[in-house]
């Protein structure tokens, strides 16, 4: 039997592919330290519990296609604070802001258009984009330009005649950049000029360092009726496992086409849709405290990253990630040796190699994504046993 060419040339997720070493060094008794993979520590605030357990409905019923109202209504009142202001048929919740991007895709992409999107890019919409037979256009953004977006010029120049839409993760995933007004502005502008949709992942909205300023799309009027805001509380509020996202949107038709998706998928799971009603009732303050502690796991990560020599990286902004050019010739190789072959007293580090954050073939083959999800002191332990693994590395290739 034979399976799809759609799904057997779908790329595995560079994430989770290495898994198995991972899984094969705990059973050989190392402890594993996951730099690889977003999935932060931070307590899921009391809220959502709250509600799961004060739940007493006799039947577990379906929820509505478009979502519950009690979240609607929750994250109409979250987008009012930022002077976003969506009605409720604007507004679609999805099974994490993954459905959210797959059917925008769909909804904007026939097969063989394309999405102009900045590399490294969230390797997952290349996975998505492959599935609905839609290619990725990639725009080339550089660590020494602290993976900020080249010049309008160079941007048009990527358009083509099947491109539809512009997509950008702002904070972005892998690099951790935030995207200045200015750059916002120019895309903004260049999607009116040629007509494309704006897919605009803000699901790090809140993960913004050293006081920079954030501009989301939504904030930007004369573009409100391509912008598609896809939003999620998985890394918001730490609560990946809920799988709640939402797409927002003032152009009504597209809400409309995509609400069809919706209503064929039947519907997102109804306890964590009022959980997550309850996350988005969160006081502000909460996100002060978390900013905080990102940025001092960020500041250690990256300090001591900066004292191993060859190491190349920028000082990440925002999101909770770290883009490094790593002395190898092949990431994926170190990282395999640092399961397969190493350990500092009965410990080692996985992180992710950045290949496969890129489309355009040769890029990102000596670099990683590290990810500071974790306490300081275990982030400063596990930085160290990087490090010293790196040089054992190095001695070894020589
Ligand atoms: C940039 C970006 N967008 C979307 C997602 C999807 O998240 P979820 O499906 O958990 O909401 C992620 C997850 O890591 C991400 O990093």
């Amino acid at each position: 039997m034979n399976c799809s060419k759609r799904v057997s040339s779908m790329q595995a997720s560079p994430i989770r592919k290495l898994v198995p070493y991972a899984t094969k060094a705990k059973q050989n008794g190392i402890k594993v330290y996951h730099l690889n993979i977003g999935q932060p520590d931070i307590k899921t605030p009391d809220g959502f519990y709250d509600v799961v357990k004060n739940f007493n409905e006799e039947v577990l019923a379906y929820a509505t296609s478009e979502g519950m109202p009690e979240l609607l209504e929750a994250l109409q009142a979250y987008y009012k604070t930022y002077d976003m202001n969506f009605e409720k048929d604007e507004l679609l919740i999805t099974n994490g802001g993954s459905e959210a991007l797959l059917f925008t895709m769909m909804a904007v992409c026939d097969p063989g258009d394309n999405i102009l999107v900045a590399e490294p890019f969230y390797t997952n919409y290349n996975g998505f984009a492959q599935c609905v037979n839609v290619e990725i256009n990639p725009v080339t953004t550089k660590a020494e330009e602290g993976f900020h977006l080249p010049s309008k010029d160079v941007v048009l120049s990527k358009v083509n005649d099947k491109t539809r839409a512009i997509l950008l993760s702002n904070p972005g995933n892998p690099t951790g950049t935030v995207y200045t007004k200015e750059e916002i502005e120019m895309i903004a502008e260049i999607a009116k000029e040629k007509n494309l949709w704006i897919i605009a992942d803000e699901v790090y909205r809140e993960f913004v360092y050293d006081g920079l300023e954030y501009t989301s799309f939504g904030n930007i009027e004369s573009v409100q009726d391509r912008v598609v805001i896809i939003d999620s509380v998985s890394k918001r509020y730490s609560a990946c496992g809920a799988r709640i996202g939402s797409i927002a949107c003032k152009n009504k038709e597209l809400i409309a086409q995509i609400l069809k998706l919706c209503q064929g998928r039947l519907c997102v799971p109804t306890l964590e849709q009022l959980g997550a009603a309850e996350l988005y009732k969160t006081p502000v303050s909460y996100f002060k405290e978390v900013n905080d502690e990102y940025k001092r796991r960020r500041d250690v990560l990256y300090n001591e990253l900066m004292k191993v020599d060859g190491v190349i990286c920028e000082k990440p902004t925002g999101a909770f990630y770290i883009l490094a050019k790593l002395p190898v010739e092949n990431a994926e190789d170190f990282v395999i040796w640092m399961l397969e072959e190493y350990n500092k007293d009965g410990e080692t580090v996985m992180v992710t190699p950045a290949e496969g954050f890129y489309a355009t073939p040769g890029l990102g083959k000596d670099e990683v994504r590290l990810a500071y999800i974790f306490k300081e002191e275990d982030l400063l332990k596990a930085a160290k046993t990087l490090a010293d693994g790196l040089k054992k590395y190095m001695e070894i290739k020589k």
